[in-house]
């Protein structure tokens, strides 16, 4: 089921009401600068996202965008919903369907030009160390520099927020988001406090960039 995207807005807001969320986006489809301000809404200035459970999405390849955005679209990935203040829960599934290939190609341009740039976080200096060893042994090959080489598929790890990282780890886990093969085999066996390490090499690395 679709909606039409020329209802007005006091249809709009008695649907955002009445219906679930699913139903109540309206994602900016024509113009391209308000397409991006809504985009930015909730994934800040430039894709430089300052809320902790929002990735950065500034910076990535334009092919690793490009694919991410399709997985959402297709369902293969399941997003977390997100509430903006004011507005009706959002996923990025129902975001993404509603964009077509041209202005996905068109956001995968803009935002790889996006520098990405690092939040502060706090950073236990100790298990960032540890993050460091663990890294180079079973991370580097795909991640490479550290995980702020934006190789194609294989996303920014160095500065990305905290917090969506761990909740990556467990969507991985728990199978609710795929994961190469390699990948998996490298952090099933991983114990939490390695994870945990990980992470606070992940955060460390994004602030000395
Ligand atoms: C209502 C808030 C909201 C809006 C609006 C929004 N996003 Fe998102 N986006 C999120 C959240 C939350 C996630 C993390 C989902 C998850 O945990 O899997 C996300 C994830 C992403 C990712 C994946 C990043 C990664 O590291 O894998 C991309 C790419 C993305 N969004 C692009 C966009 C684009 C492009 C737009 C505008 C067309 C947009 N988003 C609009 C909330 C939003
Ligand atoms: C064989 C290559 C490979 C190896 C080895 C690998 N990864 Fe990945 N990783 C990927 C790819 C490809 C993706 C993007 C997956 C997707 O969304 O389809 C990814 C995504 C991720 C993400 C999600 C990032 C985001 O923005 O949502 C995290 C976190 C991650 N990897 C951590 C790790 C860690 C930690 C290790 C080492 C223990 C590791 N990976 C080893 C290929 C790899």
């Amino acid at each position: 089921m679709k909606h039409s995207l020329n209802l007005t807005l006091s249809v709009l807001l008695a649907l955002a009401l009445a219906l679930p969320a699913a139903f109540a986006i309206d994602v900016p489809t024509g113009d391209f600068v308000q397409l991006v301000e809504f985009c930015e809404g909730c994934h800040g200035k430039d894709g430089n996202s300052q809320t902790p459970d929002v990735p950065i999405i500034a910076g990535y390849s334009y092919e690793g965008f490009f694919n991410t955005m399709d997985v959402f679209r297709l369902g293969d990935r399941i997003a977390i919903e997100f509430h903006r203040p004011g507005e009706p829960e959002t996923v990025m599934n129902e975001i993404a369907k509603q964009l077509s290939a041209q202005l996905v190609r068109d956001l995968a341009d803009y935002y790889s030009r996006r520098p990405f740039v690092a939040p502060r976080q706090d950073v236990n200096a100790e298990l960032a160390r540890r993050g460091e060893i663990i890294h180079n042994r079973l991370c580097e090959k795909c991640h490479n520099k550290k995980g702020a080489h934006p190789v194609n598929d294989a996303a920014i790890l160095a500065g990305q927020w905290t917090p969506y990282l761990r909740r990556q780890f467990d969507n991985f886990l728990s199978g609710k988001r795929f994961v190469p093969r390699t990948m998996l085999r490298r952090i099933k066996e991983l114990p939490k406090e390695d994870i945990e390490a990980l992470l606070s090499f992940y955060a460390s690395v994004g602030m000395q960039r």
